[in-house]
């Protein structure tokens, strides 16, 4: 078995935070008018981290994802205009639905804590996971028993 102190490391390590963020109570906060999948009250600080664990999973910059907008001068964070944003969404529910339905830890180290699956775990700093040797190993892990 995993020792407690590996999984507290692997997840202190973990720049995926976020659901374990739900779980602590945190005042209100009003600045974030899109979130969809992130908690509502997440702090600036967590948020950050989190964004920071896409940029470097990813291998991207933030506006891999998010739009510039000209006339402001400024990232306009909350729009949906690329959809990238909405892919990473979907990708966030995925590892989140992994994390939850197949890791189970221990009762003091829930799965909230330790994020067995990240962005990194597939993606490799790539935006996305090794395209060139997609052919080679495209073979599928389920089979027809017929
Ligand atoms: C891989 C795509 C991706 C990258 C790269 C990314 N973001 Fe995000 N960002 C998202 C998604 C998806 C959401 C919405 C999450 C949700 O719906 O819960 C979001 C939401 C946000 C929000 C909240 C906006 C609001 O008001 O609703 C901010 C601020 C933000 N990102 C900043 C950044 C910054 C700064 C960077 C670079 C350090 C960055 N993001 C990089 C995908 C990305
Ligand atoms: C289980 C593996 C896996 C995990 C975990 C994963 N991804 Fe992906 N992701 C992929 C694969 C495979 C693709 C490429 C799909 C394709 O070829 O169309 C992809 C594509 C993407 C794309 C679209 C890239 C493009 O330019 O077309 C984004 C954005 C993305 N992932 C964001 C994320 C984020 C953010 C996370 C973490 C919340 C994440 N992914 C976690 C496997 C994963």
């Amino acid at each position: 078995m995993v020792s407690f102190k590996k999984l507290k490391i692997i997840a202190v390590l973990s720049a995926f935070i976020f659901t374990g963020i739900a779980a602590v109570k945190q005042p209100v906060n009003d600045t974030f008018k899109n979130l969809q999948v992130l908690p509502k009250n997440i702090t600036a600080d967590s948020l950050d981290k989190v964004m920071t664990g896409f940029n470097l999973s990813l291998g991207v910059e933030c506006n891999n994802c998010h739009v510039f907008n000209k006339e402001l001068y400024r990232m306009v964070f909350d729009k949906d205009d690329k959809p990238e944003k909405e892919i990473a969404r979907n990708m966030m529910r995925m590892t989140i639905d992994i994390n939850n339905n197949y890791f189970q830890f221990n009762e003091t180290v829930t799965v909230v804590q330790v994020q067995a699956v990240n962005c990194y775990t597939c993606h490799k700093g790539k935006q996305i996971p090794d395209k060139e040797k997609k052919v080679e190993i495209n073979t599928p892990f389920m089979f027809k028993n017929n």
